[in-house]
């Protein structure tokens, strides 16, 4: 959430971001330089500063200007995202998109000034951090690219075309970073392109109206190229981006829910009763989450990837049993460590094959430190003295996000209201209750921020979703052999 409570900055944070803000200040003139060189061609590029002072003059004017905006950049993510802005690779983050994207515009821009991807920057940010920043930045970015375009002023002749691509930067930007459904598929992100091109389109065939039908068809056709080039980018770049600053997009949020994705496959292959109860668990999670307002995508992901341990041990686990369970031949010791390590095994496979940490998390966390009681239970029968349950128990850590107690929640839920004999709404949700108290009262959301009203809305949305999910089945009358059929 954007209005959370902020941290405090030392000194030093104080020092190392605006080092990182001021840095980016001169990079973008260096790019601005740069780009004046090459358009330009001049060889000695020094000896052009030193005897032009007008060039001079601009160049210290630019350089003033982009440190006046990077201070303004830098005021809006203190006020509005300090903890963001916090982490170093975020800072950076931010500044390689702005790089990228004017290097890309500036290439483009070569071929033809319509040709720019003008909402590239703005749908990048979209995907990476939010809406939010995405429309601020792009602000910045529209700002960054006019004093470029007035700076090297080589393919705009007026400084009518310099105001036009500023308006162009930002309304395509703006306009793309609400058109834009970023839980859509990378084809239908694609098609929405075509809408970001429009007031390019517009704008090209008003300006060129006067050009010939031959020049306007061109026009407009590398105008109507725009915002497809933006989010054709996008796609390809993203990628990038996501495994560099360990980002989990929506994109890649559902690869790794495809029933094709490698783990995944393995679940279905080897601990395919475990694979049934996952998936409603990924349906009750992605309820709650709905409910209070965290990313549905994500608890879906967590979910998915829970009991992923269990593919080392699917046997072991009655889900996957069909009549032998082999705990009857062990020790309530040693199941409740082949049960316990389902945890940590999780985590483990996941971060072996690099998928994000915040599913290792999740595996890690979703029993907690709670007791294993049917082997706690079963080892009090054979013997005379006390036993201590933590032997019994789970490792933890306790769920750290709601989001992983809301795994932790709905996990508990699915497998007790398999036991509830008749499952009246009113029966699922004291069997609901139960389960969210008993884990309140052994401290499992400690280590979280979820609230008393947040937990409740939890309880009604898991009651309503399993409701749907074991519902009564309508009875069908038994037909008599020989009697006709109804149809
Ligand atoms: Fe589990
Ligand atoms: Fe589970």
């Amino acid at each position: 959430m954007d209005n959370q409570k902020q941290t405090k900055w030392k000194t030093s944070d104080y020092t190392r971001v605006s080092l990182l803000f001021f840095g980016q200040a001169i990079l973008m003139i260096v790019l601005f330089v740069g780009a004046y060189a090459l358009v330009d061609e001049r060889e000695n590029l020094l000896s052009m500063f030193l005897e032009d002072a007008t060039l001079l003059s601009k160049c210290i004017y630019i350089f003033i200007a982009e440190i006046l905006l990077s201070f303004i950049t830098f005021i809006y993510f203190y006020t509005d995202k300090r903890d963001f802005i916090k982490k170093t690779s975020n800072i950076i983050m931010i500044f390689l998109v702005m790089d990228i994207s004017f290097i890309v515009c500036f290439l483009f821009g070569n071929i033809n000034i319509y040709l720019r991807p003008y909402a590239l920057c703005a749908v990048i940010l979209l995907f990476l951090v939010n809406k939010r920043t995405a429309i601020f930045v792009n602000c910045f970015f529209s700002m960054s690219m006019m004093l470029f375009d007035l700076f090297v002023n080589y393919y705009l002749e007026t400084n009518f075309e310099v105001y036009t691509a500023l308006l162009l930067n930002f309304i395509s930007g703006t306009l793309a970073v609400f058109i834009v459904d970023e839980e859509g598929s990378r084809l239908k992100v694609l098609a929405q392109g075509l809408l970001v091109s429009i007031p390019v389109v517009v704008s090209a065939v008003c300006l060129e109206f006067t050009s010939g039908v031959e020049e306007l068809w061109k026009t407009a056709l590398f105008a109507g190229a725009s915002g497809l080039l933006s989010l054709m980018i996008l796609t390809v770049i993203l990628p990038f981006f996501e495994y560099a600053f360990g980002i989990l997009t929506n994109f890649r949020l559902g690869e790794i829910t495809n029933h094709k994705s490698r783990l995944i496959k393995s679940l279905i292959e080897r601990a395919p009763g475990t694979f049934n109860h996952t998936l409603i668990v990924a349906s009750l999670a992605e309820a709650c989450s709905n409910a209070i307002n965290l990313n549905p995508l994500l608890a879906r992901a967590c979910a998915y990837y829970h009991d992923i341990g269990k593919i080392r041990k699917a046997d072991y686990f009655a889900e996957n049993q069909a009549g032998y369970n082999p705990h009857d031949e062990l020790s309530p010791e040693l199941s409740t460590d082949i049960i316990r390590a389902h945890a940590r095994d999780g985590a483990d496979i996941i971060r072996k094959y690099r998928y994000p940490e915040v599913l290792a998390e999740a595996a890690e966390q979703h029993h907690g430190t709670m007791p294993i009681r049917f082997f706690y239970a079963k080892a009090l029968k054979f013997t005379d003295g006390e036993l201590d349950i933590e032997d019994y128990s789970y490792y933890g850590p306790k769920p750290k996000t709601k989001i992983n107690a809301i795994i932790m929640i709905c996990d508990a839920c699915e497998a007790k209201v398999r036991t509830v004999g008749n499952r009246t709404h009113e029966n699922v949700d004291k069997a609901v209750k139960e389960i969210i108290e008993e884990r309140m009262d052994m401290d499992q959301f400690s280590d979280c921020d979820i609230t008393f009203r947040e937990l409740d809305i939890i309880r009604n949305a898991i009651t309503n979703a399993l409701a749907g999910v074991y519902h009564d089945r309508v009875k069908y009358p038994k037909l008599k052999k020989g009697k006709k059929d109804a149809n």
